[in-house]
């Protein structure tokens, strides 16, 4: 057997996506937002049918030489608008298939004016593709989907097929910040992120409870509190 993913009729190999790409109605706004801001903010050709060779993004054109960095998973941006405001001399991609989670973001950008932020409406996976290699120096997947059930657990992020590719966009030192509130998916980070070629950073108990000093609370870690459960705060670098 090959181990060459099946293709698909447009060239794409075939990738499981098992979360919601839309949810409620939009708002007029977000509708507005999306007409009208999106095509902008793209940080380059993604998608297979209008990039099949899968050529590299040229990140140095889309921000001019700065550093780049990437939030995998954005749900309401809230946090990747918090870090491109601070930290105008990065440059930030977000990607995120949920599209009323872009469109939240997008009246994010809007509000807080930025302009060193690119944003990807789909799947992480197609953006790996097409990042040189070696180009991130930060990335982060905050509260990612924690498909609870054992049976589930291949479809997490946390797995080789999402973090070789990451790895692979990743610069050597970068920095991988995890945030989950699932012990089970902390379990399997701590497994898998190191094999993918990562180095996990803390020293002791502190350094996993204690929020990073740049920290915004997301939605989703609101949520967890809320329902009573405990945040973890994983640090990587890439070796
Ligand atoms: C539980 S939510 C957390 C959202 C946000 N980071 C927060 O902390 O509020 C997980 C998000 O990851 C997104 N996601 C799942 N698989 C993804 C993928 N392959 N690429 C990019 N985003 C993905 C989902 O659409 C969802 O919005």
């Amino acid at each position: 057997m090959s181990d060459t993913p099946p293709i698909s009729p447009k060239g794409a190999p075939w990738r499981n996506f098992y979360g919601r790409r839309k949810g409620k109605g939009l708002r007029a706004s977000q509708e507005t937002y999306l007409a009208e801001d999106l095509a902008a903010l793209s940080p380059g050709p993604v998608d297979w049918e209008e990039n099949p060779d899968r050529t590299p993004l040229d990140l140095a054109a889309l921000f001019g030489g700065r550093e780049v960095w990437l939030e995998i998973g954005f749900g309401g941006g809230e946090h990747m608008v918090h870090q491109a405001a601070r930290t105008p001399e990065v440059g930030i991609i977000g990607a995120e298939p949920y599209i009323n989670g872009v469109a939240m973001l997008l009246g994010k950008i809007r509000s807080a004016k930025l302009d060193n932020v690119a944003v990807h409406p789909g799947d992480a996976r197609d953006l790996f593709d097409v990042l040189p290699a070696g180009s991130i120096s930060r990335a982060f997947l905050l509260y990612p989907d924690p498909w609870p059930k054992a049976r589930h657990h291949r479809r997490r992020f946390v797995t080789p097929e999402h973090l070789e590719p990451l790895a692979h966009v990743l610069a050597p030192g970068a920095i991988f910040r995890i945030a989950t509130d699932i012990p089970d998916y902390v379990r399997q980070a701590l497994e898998e992120v190191p094999r993918a070629g990562f180095d996990w950073l803390a020293e002791g108990p502190e350094d996993w409870r204690t929020p990073w000093s740049d920290w915004i609370s997301t939605r989703y870690e609101q949520k967890a509190l809320r329902e009573g459960r405990t945040p973890h705060y994983l640090t990587f670098r890439k070796r």
